[in-house]
């Protein structure tokens, strides 16, 4: 397997989460795993889900739980989080690329947290339609970000800011893109998505995030 890009990073990712967004960022993570959305011994796959708390929260809700990542720097913290909790999840753990992952149609919920941002602008149809493609028939797709930058110019110059804070850091240490805020309503719509649900999370009194779900219907 490649080099880990997140070797640098796997270690310490939510604790810096935590330093840049106190608990917004794992607020925004679980605003969608709650019914109606997401019930009991529903399937959900967490793509790429790093140290994965909000993973946890849907395990201890009663979740069958699938996590896949890249990065065992990531994994690792993970493995150790879900020991912690003492507790017998369901959780299974895959240690891949996610577009290796082809249990199509098997899930009820596929989420994509801080994840499509890694990508360039032209992959993100592809990494949707993936991630599209693992939810069954009426299942669910939930993305979570950065909130699209938008409001009154002061609320927009603090999305850019953040924003470009926040990728200029994983650039440096994880080599990822550096591009704007995606339109991720936008992508999901034209992936033929029904958006059901968008929630903001803030932080400062800003609309920092936001998690939305869109319903695969075909
Ligand atoms: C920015 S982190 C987000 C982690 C977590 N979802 C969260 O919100 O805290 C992105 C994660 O995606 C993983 N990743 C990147 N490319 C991947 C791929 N092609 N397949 C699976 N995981 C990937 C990275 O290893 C990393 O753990």
């Amino acid at each position: 397997m490649a080099k880990d890009k997140y070797w640098l990073m796997g270690p310490v990712y939510d604790a810096l989460s935590w330093v840049f967004a106190g608990n917004s960022i794992y607020k925004c993570k679980c605003s969608m795993l709650d019914a109606p959305w997401l019930k009991p011994g529903d399937k959900v796959l967490f793509a790429g889900v790093g140290h994965g708390k909000e993973a946890i929260y849907a395990a201890e809700r009663g979740a069958r739980v699938t996590v896949v990542d890249l990065s065992e720097a990531m994994l690792n913290k993970f493995r150790k989080a879900v020991e912690k909790t003492g507790k017998n999840l369901d959780i299974r753990i895959i240690h891949a690329d996610i577009f290796k992952v082809e249990e199509f149609g098997e899930y009820d919920m596929v989420t994509g947290n801080f994840f499509f941002n890694l990508f360039p602008r032209e992959m993100i149809p592809e990494v949707l339609e993936h991630l599209k493609k693992l939810a069954r028939k009426d299942g669910y797709i939930v993305i979570s970000d950065f909130a699209y930058p938008q409001g009154n110019p002061l609320a927009k110059l603090f999305k850019n800011a953040y924003w470009y804070t926040a990728i200029l850091i994983f650039w440096a240490t994880t080599g990822a893109a550096i591009h704007p805020v995606y339109d991720y309503q936008h992508y999901m719509e034209q992936a033929g998505l029904k958006m059901r649900d968008l929630k903001h999370t803030p932080f400062l009194g800003i609309d920092a995030y936001t998690s939305m779900l869109g319903q695969r219907l075909t």
